[in-house]
């Protein structure tokens, strides 16, 4: 039996700002089911993939190849909405919610996807029972909220709109250590009932033992690929990443 088609698929994307190239024929493979880590230092280009991913930079066209896949079939070239209308969500840098908006309303706003419409009660549920917190600080405003809920806030509106893979982009940014650790764990618990992960995150420490796979992305480059776990032991993840 041939396998199935990854659920995405980078093939040699080329990418970039204008005369700038990020990208460098990265190629990255997220299966069904997986939760894959993408690592590197800061202006590696990591967030440079999700915005490709995204449709927010267009690829360089190669004389040969160069293409994303989502299950199987071209999304390259596709406009932004129409790639999250395919069930692809994404948890931004930086958390940004609605600050002015409620909790509640927030998440309601994550719901409006066409995929997403008459599943809102259940979802609803489900974002408050993996985030207890959202659920006591529903009629809050979001502006009020710490750093930690807000994050929690984020990944619950991408929740919402019911993707079959959710894109995370350093989603532990600036959060105190016990912080870190309890939104790995919910990213843990989302990807238990079945959701597709694709993480950035610089807590290697955290992230990778519960990747199945990882890459790491220098200079706009995949240098290493390998199971998570054995990428926290590798010489050079250690070296440049734990600082050991
Ligand atoms: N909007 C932009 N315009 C021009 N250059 C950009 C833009 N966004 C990012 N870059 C550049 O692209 C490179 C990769 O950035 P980015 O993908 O944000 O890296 P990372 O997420 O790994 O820190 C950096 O050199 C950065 O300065
Ligand atoms: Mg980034």
């Amino acid at each position: 039996m041939p396998e199935p088609a990854p659920l995405l698929a980078l093939e040699a994307v080329d990418a970039g700002y204008g005369a700038l190239q990020v990208l460098w024929g990265v190629r990255l493979l997220v299966r069904h089911g997986e939760i894959v880590s993408l690592i590197g230092p800061n202006g590696a280009g990591k967030t440079t993939v999700i915005k490709a991913i995204l449709g927010l930079v267009p690829l360089r066209r190669r004389p040969a190849g160069g293409a994303i896949r989502f299950k199987g079939e071209r999304i390259d070239g596709l406009a932004p909405e129409q790639v999250v209308r395919r069930g692809i969500a994404v948890v931004p840098e930086g958390a940004r919610v609605f600050p002015e908006m409620t909790v509640l309303d927030n998440l309601r706003m994550g719901a409006l996807a066409p995929r997403a419409r008459g599943r809102e009660p259940q979802s609803l549920d489900d974002v408050f029972t993996l985030f207890p917190r959202l659920a006591e600080r529903r009629p809050q405003l979001a502006r009020t909220l710490s750093g930690g809920e807000r994050q929690m806030l984020a990944i619950g509106r991408a929740l919402m709109s019911c993707p079959e893979l959710l894109l995370l982009d350093e989603p532990s940014l600036g959060l105190q250590p016990s912080l870190v650790r309890s939104i790995i764990e919910a990213i843990s618990r989302i990807n238990e009932r079945g959701l597709t992960v694709l993480l950035i995150e610089q807590n290697v420490h955290f992230s990778l033992p519960i990747s199945r796979r990882a890459y790491v992305l220098e200079q706009g480059r995949v240098v290493l690929e390998d199971a998570g776990p054995a990428l926290l032991e590798s010489p050079h993840v250690r070296l440049s990443y734990l600082g050991v």
